[in-house]
């Protein structure tokens, strides 16, 4: 079996690859720096001769509504047509918990448009639908910044870390096509003003994080629960609280125990770990 990760140097591609490798699979990741561009379909069909499985965890330069479109539409074209012409099996995805509901982004209803085209092709698929990543707590805040203050919607958000997120891309892989879309959260919720208060402290952040209302999620007006996944979602085990100590010791050098626990344990959780 060879597996193709579309995005395969970026974030959760570079997890997936390692794991993939490790697991004895043939993977092999492609971005524009190893030569390959799905916007133009440059390199796409040397890459897809003899694959099996196409991994497509690329993102959009730009989060911008008409930008992102533009992106994941060209892409999500430019893969389907390759991996048919070349006799893929199955066309793995990974996109947010929400995309659907979350119609006043410019970004959530991009990757709404390439799950669209994923599902009308006729090229098996599995969809992963993951919450925020533990990793892009800081960059989300950066989206939100106003000056030195942060604002932050109050709502509830059950991040998850991006090894778990590639663990499930890695199984589902492997698998056979689900033709559906699962979900994939972390085992405890927040308030995500909370959330960003405490992952900017960690890095030594003197910004201030506000919970605000008014705040916007990608552009899109939230509510308590928008972010968070079903009652089906398949929850990890990787804790904010431990991997914010590890991501600290890693980035100081020492070992700063974490700030008592206010997260939510999910009940009654299915564990896939
Ligand atoms: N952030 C979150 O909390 C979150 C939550 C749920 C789902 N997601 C989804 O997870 C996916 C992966 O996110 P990530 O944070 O891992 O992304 P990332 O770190 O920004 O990586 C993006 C990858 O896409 C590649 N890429 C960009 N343009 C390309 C092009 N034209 N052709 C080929 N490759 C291209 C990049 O490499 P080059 O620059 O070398 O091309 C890079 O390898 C995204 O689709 C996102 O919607 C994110």
């Amino acid at each position: 079996m060879k597996i193709i990760v579309i995005g395969g140097t970026g974030l959760i591609g570079s997890k997936t690859v390692t794991k993939l490798l490790a697991s004895g699979v043939q993977a092999q990741a492609a971005s524009r720096s190893s030569g390959v561009d799905t916007t133009t379909g440059r390199g796409l069909t040397e890459l897809f001769a003899g694959a099996s499985v196409v991994v497509d965890v690329s993102n959009s330069p730009t989060f911008d509504g008409a930008g992102a479109l533009e992106f994941f539409e060209t892409s999500t074209r430019n893969l389907l047509r390759a991996e048919a012409e070349a006799g893929v099996q199955h066309h793995v995805a990974l996109s947010v918990v929400g995309t659907e509901r979350l119609s006043g982004s410019g970004y959530m209803p991009a990757k709404f448009a390439q799950e669209r085209l994923i599902k009308e092709n006729s090229i098996p698929y599995s969809i992963v639908h993951a919450t925020q990543f533990f990793e892009s707590i800081q960059k989300l805040a950066g989206l939100a910044t106003d000056g030195t203050t942060v604002h932050a919607p109050p709502v509830l958000v059950q991040p998850i870390a991006g090894d778990d997120v590639a663990t499930m891309l890695c199984n589902v892989s492997v698998g056979a096509p689900l033709n559906a879309t699962i979900e994939i959260a972390g085992p405890d919720q927040y308030r995500a003003d909370e959330l960003a208060r405490r992952r900017l402290m960690a890095r030594h952040d003197l910004r201030k994080v506000v919970p605000d209302p008014r705040a916007r999620f990608f552009g899109a007006e939230v509510d308590e629960r928008s972010l968070l996944p079903g009652p089906d979602a398949r929850i990890s085990q990787t804790r904010f609280e431990a991997w914010l100590s590890q991501s600290v010791e890693r980035a100081y050098g020492t070992l700063r125990p974490p700030e008592a626990g206010s997260g939510t344990r999910v009940a009654g959780s299915e564990t896939w770990m």
